[in-house]
């Protein structure tokens, strides 16, 4: 049976609420949702869609690989694994108002790490007009490399964003 995994980090705030609205999204017995510090890494091959989620809370958590924080522990022990070719799709919450310089950065470490990890990036998401913000590390030729979601200023798009990107990933791999 094909699998799916949510990966979300960190726990108690926004990126956890976003999360449990992606989950609600797919069948839940072929879904499992877990924060990214109390995944075991070495079941990542038993899955055939693996959906990451995150925020952007300034470039040190992000970057500085010895910072001790678990998306760079969970990146860390992926190089030991080899995606080949898997699905990998993510969303990054941001806030474009406080924030317009480096809406959602977080979307474009994703999508390096991802690529590191030799998986197939799906899941991009259009730049539209209801954005407002003047750059973006999360983005490449008019597309965010996931879903930009902004709760602190725009959550009532949130749950229709959320519903026609899981849809995209139903329609981009048939699960
Ligand atoms: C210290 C700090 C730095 C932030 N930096 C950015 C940023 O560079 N770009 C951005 O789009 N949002 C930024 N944000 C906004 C958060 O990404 C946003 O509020 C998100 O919804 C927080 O999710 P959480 O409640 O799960 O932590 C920042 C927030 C904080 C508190």
């Amino acid at each position: 049976m094909k699998k799916i995994v949510i990966l979300f980090w960190v726990k108690g705030g926004n990126v956890e609420r976003a999360a449990q609205k992606v989950y609600a999204m797919f069948d839940p017995e072929i879904t499992d949702i877990f924060d990214v510090a109390s995944f075991d890494v070495s079941t990542i091959e038993n899955y055939d869609l693996i959906i990451l989620g995150g925020s952007t809370v300034g470039a040190e958590r992000w970057l500085d690989t010895k910072a001790d924080n678990d998306w760079n522990r969970f990146f860390r022990k992926l190089e030991s694994h080899d995606l080949n070719s898997k699905n990998v799709a993510c969303f990054g919450l941001g806030d474009q108002v406080l924030y317009p310089d480096h809406f959602v950065d977080g979307l474009g470490v994703f999508k390096e790490e991802i690529e590191k990890a030799k998986g197939k990036l799906i899941g991009q998401w259009p730049v539209t007009d209801d954005y407002t913000f003047t750059d973006s590390d999360g983005m490449e030729d008019g597309m965010f490399f996931g879903l930009a979601l902004d709760l602190d200023n725009q959550d009532e798009l949130t749950d229709e964003r959320v519903k026609k990107w899981t849809d995209q990933l139903k329609a981009e791999t048939g699960l």
